[in-house]
């Protein structure tokens, strides 16, 4: 590990790049027909669902209603903020108050995990970045601006200098995926959505030391997790005292050696994103690696995410969530790259959006949650985490629209 913050020669802490832009060029007359009619079914949906919903934290609903905080980890679990950020989006796009109202209401609830945050771990980039940085995106609010920062500070705080990571899990996950090692020593793919967080902060307060702590875990990953053929790991062990790589395990996929299909899609969003905030072109090029051997297993089939693209044929099993994060990823890629290749990623998430809001979505305003067909991990033993909706299926769903019609908040 020893080009451990080798310096850069560009800016350290670059603005992002390249975040807005239409998509007209990709849309055919039929993908228009049905960005509008989709985009006019989430407003009806979203405003009904808001309007139910209120401050309430969801996960999933049960029998067509969101609960509050019913998962395990309650303010801690790492899906909380998928919601406001849902709303930060909604509010985004359509000036709603309603719906900033109900975004800095939860902000307040979550505010005290910042307190008390021994229970974070790695996923406070994902607690924090849809929360208090798209509020302060928004609306420049101060208190949102700080939440951000401490929560950046926290994550900061789990690098592992030995060896160039940020610290995944807890010690309460110790043996969850096996005993290969200290949990000191995981680092896991779906870390490269969290370190956003640091790249803002970087650029916030003017402090390149975020900056180089993000670049070294992304560099990190990329030699790591990602496989020649474009395929990812999803746990990486290294000794945390030495820094030494240990192992790849098994994960949330369906074995050693296999591709879970949401690693995969946080590999597509999360390599684009650090291509985006340093400009450093490998992680272009292992964002495009990862997007290609995603749109190869996706294009033998039927544009529906298996939970896994290596596990055997049966039983068929989906992950929507893989995909509407795979699109959202795909179009953001396509803002990056020339002309000749943003058709690949560009027409690639369409077909995905397209596959998965048809077999999935449900656009009934009187019932909560929009894409059904969510899976957890792939070994779920009782099937209660298998194709059912889960809250961040919804979110990357309307950033992708919200991409295509051009009013996203961008947030990462
Ligand atoms: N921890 C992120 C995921 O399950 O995808």
């Amino acid at each position: 590990m020893a080009d451990l913050f080798i310096s850069e020669t560009r800016d350290p802490t670059p603005e992002p790049r390249g975040t807005a832009g239409s998509y007209d060029d990709i849309l055919s007359q039929e993908d228009r027909a049905w960005l509008n009619g989709v985009y006019e079914k989430l407003t009806v949906k979203m405003k009904a669902e808001a309007e139910r919903v209120g401050t309430i934290i969801p996960y999933a609903p049960r029998d067509g209603r969101y609960h509050d905080l019913d998962e395990e980890g309650g303010l801690y679990n790492w899906t909380n903020s998928f919601y406001p950020g849902m709303l930060w989006q909604m509010y985004n796009a359509t000036g709603d108050e309603m719906y900033r109202r109900a975004a800095e209401g939860i902000e307040k609830r979550m505010e005290e995990v910042l307190v008390e945050f021994q229970e974070l771990d790695h996923d406070i980039g994902f607690l924090f970045l849809p929360l208090s940085v798209a509020n302060y995106r928004k609306t420049g609010s101060s208190h949102a601006r700080s939440n951000g920062l401490k929560a950046a500070d926290i994550l900061a705080g789990r690098f592992n200098l030995a060896g160039g990571y940020i610290r995944a899990w807890n010690d309460r996950m110790a043996g969850f995926f096996g005993d290969e090692g200290k949990i000191a020593g995981y680092m896991i793919i779906d870390c490269m959505m969290n370190i956003p967080l640091l790249y803002w902060a970087a650029r916030e307060t003017d402090d390149p030391r975020f900056y180089h702590i993000a670049l070294k875990h992304a560099k990190t990953a990329k030699q790591y997790s990602v496989r020649p053929d474009g395929s990812c790991n999803h746990i990486l062990i290294f000794d945390p005292a030495t820094g030494e790589f240990v192992d790849n395990p098994a994960g949330q996929g369906y074995g050693r050696g296999s591709s879970w299909s949401r690693g995969q899609a946080w590999a597509v969003y999360g390599f684009t994103l650090s291509y985006l905030h340093t400009g450093d072109q490998t992680f272009l090029d292992t964002a495009k690696q990862c997007a290609q051997y995603v749109i190869a297993n996706l294009a033998v089939g039927d544009w529906l995410p298996l939970v896994d693209y290596r596990a055997p044929a049966e039983p068929v099993k989906y992950d929507s969530t893989a995909g509407m994060i795979t699109a959202a990823g795909l179009l953001e890629l396509a803002r990056h790259v020339g002309p000749y290749e943003r058709p690949l990623y560009g027409k690639a998430a369409l077909r995905i959006l397209r596959a998965c809001e048809k077999r999935f979505a449900n656009w009934d305003p009187k019932m909560d949650s929009i894409m059904d067909g969510g899976t957890y991990f792939y070994h779920d033993p009782d099937g209660t985490n298998t194709e059912v909706p889960i809250i961040y299926g919804d979110y990357y769903l309307i950033e992708a629209v919200l991409k295509l019609k051009g009013k996203e908040l961008f947030i990462w």
